[in-house]
């Protein structure tokens, strides 16, 4: 016999409650929790007699060759890399990203290029499949063979699905839309949001198809609904960038079969998303030669190295507690850069308005930057440009030494096929040989923060030597 249950369960975290509150215990969001309305079977594990419930499994060896082949490339280098080569049959990705980010259209033409091999199928809940065939004309893909429905009840997909032949992809845009009649709730809630990602994810790994989940983010960033969604999925992949901006950043945070670290640069055209194969060139394109308050810097992103520009801007503040924004970093790296300066360089920027900003909507998490936002910010103080073609890069420790980082021959010699014949860097070990390293580069490693002051305010002193 069904009986209707009700529950409170917080939109952000999944947890349950008996009866409604203004904050969830769990993750401390305010005015999550909402009621929904579940369908139960009496039937349950403790009513059921679990000796005669219970099968006698087989195990599998761990040696046993393969049965399936493995992976498909979608001959987008950037998201294959992002990937760890390809989709792999069988398994489910997740992607999320701000509303315009261009989900849609990066999975369509995803689809149009896997249905070659394929079947693909494009589910969508959002838009009329007129729309995507817009969409495809404007993206020239209108002649390829995929598959679309407009379809929101999980059951009539699946059932739709399960007399093809294997492999298949399936994009599902998005699985806030979609809903499982058995359950009362709304479709977006968590019951739902679970439940339907359960059902087609079962289904997928049944029937080996690959599963593309597009999920929408909230507020804060992250993918809405129960955060046990990205526990269900082999891959959670990230689409960002600023909508304003034509770069877009496909970022890896869950990869069950790959590495979580690589990222895939692309550029949103008027004809639809393309790959950008070398970014560096990209990210430095705009850039002016002797801008003040500029740096280079080499970051390792996943196993390529990849160059940005760190902008600094350094002005008098009006009020009395003055503004500190970021944009692509670390503000708190920024705090202790600061800090630094102030206690072991004699340079207070106490009283003045800092913005920083790393160019192209990159996002730089690697401490190995430090050096780089040091120079941008003492090259708008002095009032300087940085020295010419030349690339920085090294952490700063509290004690102002600059420490060693990782990759330093990877990162030099992509600056030096990039051009640049400067590079001032963090100390290396083993010693650079620029020899060995097949480059011409004027190299200068520091040991200490005061040396990149030093360079700074020696080329002040020879621009202005009356002062
Ligand atoms: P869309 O894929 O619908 O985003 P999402 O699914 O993540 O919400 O992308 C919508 C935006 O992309 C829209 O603002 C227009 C822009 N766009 C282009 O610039 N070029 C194109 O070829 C397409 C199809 C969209
Ligand atoms: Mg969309």
């Amino acid at each position: 016999m069904n009986k209707l249950i009700r529950r409170y369960i917080c939109q952000e975290c999944g947890t349950q409650y008996p009866r409604w509150s203004g904050r969830c215990d769990s993750c401390n969001s305010w005015n999550t929790i909402t009621e929904e309305i579940q369908r139960t079977s009496r039937t349950n594990f403790a009513t059921t007699n679990l000796t005669t419930r219970a099968n006698s499994l087989v195990p599998e060896i761990l040696s046993a060759p393969l049965e399936t082949s493995q992976r498909t490339a979608t001959t987008m280098q950037e998201l294959d890399r992002v990937l760890g080569g390809g989709l792999v049959n069988g398994s489910v990705v997740l992607l999320g990203g701000d509303p315009g980010i261009g989900k849609s259209t990066l999975l369509l033409q995803v689809a149009s290029k896997l249905s070659a091999q394929l079947k693909c199928f494009y589910i969508t809940g959002e838009e009329a499949l007129d729309q995507i065939r817009l969409r495809g004309q404007r993206l020239r893909v209108e002649s390829s063979e995929v598959f679309l429905l407009a379809a929101t009840n999980v059951f009539d997909i699946i059932e739709t699905l399960k007399n093809q032949k294997t492999p298949t992809l399936l994009v599902i845009d998005s699985i806030q839309t979609i809903y499982n009649d058995a359950l009362e709730a709304a479709p977006g809630t968590v019951s739902q949001v679970r439940s339907s990602a359960h059902e087609l994810i079962r289904f997928a790994k049944e029937s080996n198809t690959i599963l593309i989940l597009v999920g929408h983010v909230t507020k804060e960033g992250t993918i809405a609904g129960p955060r046990v969604l990205e526990h269900m999925v082999d891959t959670v992949l990230y689409f960002e960038g600023e909508r304003t901006n034509q770069f877009r950043i496909l970022r890896s945070v869950k990869n069950r079969f790959g590495p979580t670290s690589e990222i895939g640069v692309f550029q949103m055209t008027e004809i639809g998303i393309s790959e950008v194969t070398n970014p560096s060139d990209l990210f430095l394109g705009e850039r002016s030669h002797d801008a003040i308050g500029s740096c280079v810097f080499v970051g390792i992103e996943g196993s390529r190295p990849l160059l940005t520009e760190i902008q600094a801007l350094i002005a008098p503040s009006p009020f009395g507690t003055p503004r500190r924004s970021v944009i692509g970093l670390d503000s708190n790296r920024l705090a202790m850069i600061l800090a630094v300066l102030e206690a072991h360089c004699q340079i207070s920027l106490a009283d003045k308005d800092i913005f920083l900003n790393v160019v192209g909507g990159l996002k730089i998490s690697e401490p190995a930057a430090d050096l780089a936002v040091a120079g941008a910010l003492l090259s708008s103080l002095f009032n300087i440009p940085a020295p010419p073609d030349c690339i920085i890069f090294g952490e700063i420790g509290l004690s102002a030494e600059i420490r060693t980082v990782n990759y330093s021959d990877i990162r030099l010699k992509e600056a030096f096929k990039l051009g640049f014949k400067q590079a001032i860097i963090s100390p290396a070990k083993p010693p650079i040989t620029t020899s060995l390293l097949e480059i011409n580069m004027d190299i200068e490693q520091l040991s200490g923060l005061h040396m990149l002051v030093e360079i700074f305010r020696s080329s002040y002193n020879s621009a202005h030597p009356s002062s």
